[in-house]
């Protein structure tokens, strides 16, 4: 049976242990902020205001945690105009799509290291980007997990896999939203 997980925790303090407690996820999708703005704009939306934030330092914080608790590939959906900045902490990486979220918009980019879809989630919407890439990945994933699961599309992919979610939040009111989408056990907030 997948189990799901979930904290409320600030990603740029906090490790995540206790939402692993030693387990290991097989693969991380993420939506993060992009740049130094739309950082701001979740603090502030966190009622946060004035909350010191560092775009750079935040990326850094996203590779930590892949490193830390996930056997297999990362995921990482950004702004064109924030590409190279995750590139340049990352390192190159092994897939790039471009997806539309709505046509009006510049594209989204997605980045992906390690193994690669077989079904390219290239302007795809919504919902079917992270379900093209997690239900082509070659190796099938049993879990997954999302440092900042908003209101839960990562989640609704795991349930529509019958995978295993990790997911963490910085905003409650948002994690509140996801938590009706899974049966996610609360294991702490900050
Ligand atoms: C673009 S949204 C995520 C969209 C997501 N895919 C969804 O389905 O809603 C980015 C999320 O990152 C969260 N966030 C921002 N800073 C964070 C931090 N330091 N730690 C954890 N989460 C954070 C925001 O509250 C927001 O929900």
């Amino acid at each position: 049976m997948p189990q799901h997980r979930i904290t409320l925790h600030d990603i740029m303090t906090n490790n995540l242990d206790d939402l692993f407690e030693g387990a290991k996820a097989d693969v991380l999708y993420s939506d993060p902020p992009w740049g130094e703005g739309n950082l701001k704009y979740w603090r502030t939306f966190n009622g946060q205001k004035g909350h010191p934030v560092n775009w750079l330092e935040f990326v850094k914080r996203v590779k930590f945690l892949w490193q830390r608790h996930v056997t297999g590939a990362c995921f990482v959906e950004t702004g064109v105009k924030f590409e190279q900045d995750v590139i340049a902490i990352f390192g190159q990486p092994q897939g790039r799509y471009v997806i539309r979220y709505s046509s009006q918009n510049l594209p989204n980019i997605l980045l992906g290291w390690g193994e690669q879809p077989r079904l390219d989630p290239s302007d795809k919407k919504g919902f079917d980007v992270p379900f093209t890439v997690l239900s082509s990945l070659p190796t099938k994933p049993r879990s997954v997990f999302d440092c900042c699961v908003g209101l839960g599309t990562t989640a609704k992919v795991a349930k529509k896999l019958g995978i295993s979610c990790f997911a963490n939040e910085l905003n409650p009111k948002r994690a509140e939203r996801t938590m009706k989408i899974l049966d996610f056990s609360l294991v702490a907030k900050d």
